[in-house]
């Protein structure tokens, strides 16, 4: 792999709720994607799940026609997924499946889903098999990679003060004993996440506004906060609605 470009200095973007904030990051994606394959390449896209991720995922499904969009040319990833049955409610693919692939008729060949309980014998087989897939069929560097933020500042399944924040080589991984459940989860690492164009926090709510503030505030390391350890090569934001901006 080649040595990591520039990074992009956070910025922060401002909407007035939820509902907006939705619309403006289903926007801009589409806007990227666009970009992208106008210039001739196949965006890789990295997907996430949480509230208003899912509110996102409706509006690119309303959105998308109008974009001139190939939605049969974007390739999609995720961030992490829960460790659970295929057909279970808790998986993010089933989430984005809802809102967004099915509804907007995106190819099943697009979607690099992890693995569930049914596909890998634990937690550290299923993170293994997607590395390979990542390996295999992965970008050089993702265009775009979307994170929703916990309230106690989590991305992905990367917890504050987990082992797996110190990962330099693997590109995924199992965990075991996530603090919020399910416990076991298979998550990106910041090896993988790292290679992005463009890295994007989606975050709305009072609850969150604690997080983000934290995140901001010089000195905080990705130990306290997992957030502050990612940048993208052209573009980091963070895309908030009022509530969740209400402590910068
Ligand atoms: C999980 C969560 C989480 C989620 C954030 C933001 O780890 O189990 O799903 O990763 O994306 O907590 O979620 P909201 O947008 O719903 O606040």
């Amino acid at each position: 792999m080649s040595p990591l470009p520039e990074r992009a200095a956070p910025r922060v973007e401002v909407h007035p709720d939820a509902h907006a904030l939705a619309t403006a990051i289903a926007g801009e994606l589409l806007h990227r994607l666009s970009d992208a394959q106008a210039a001739g390449r196949t965006p890789h896209v990295v997907l996430t799940g949480g509230t208003i991720a899912d509110a996102m995922h409706h509006e690119l499904t309303r959105l998308a026609p109008a974009s001139g969009v190939d939605l049969g040319e974007v390739e999609l990833w995720f961030g992490d997924e829960r460790f659970v049955g295929g057909e279970d409610a808790d998986r993010n693919v089933g989430q984005v499946r809802r809102a967004f692939l099915d509804p907007a008729g995106v190819p099943a060949r697009r979607v690099h889903a992890m693995p569930a309980t049914e596909d890998a014998s634990d937690v550290d087989a299923a993170a293994a098999s997607y590395a390979q897939e990542l390996a295999e069929h992965g970008p050089e560097e993702f265009d775009v990679v979307m994170f929703g933020v916990g309230p106690d500042g989590h991305i992905a399944s990367l917890f504050p003060g987990f082992p797996q924040l110190a990962e330099e080589t693997a590109t995924v991984l199992g965990v075991r004993d996530a603090p919020k459940p399910p416990p076991e989860r298979v998550t990106l690492t910041y090896p993988a996440l790292r290679r992005a164009r463009a890295v994007w926090f989606l975050v709305s709510g009072e609850g969150k506004a604690e997080a983000v503030a934290t995140a901001h505030a010089p000195g905080t390391t990705k130990e306290q906060i997992p957030a502050v350890g990612l940048t993208g090569t052209e573009d980091t934001r963070w895309f908030l609605d009022r509530d969740a901006a209400s402590r910068l």
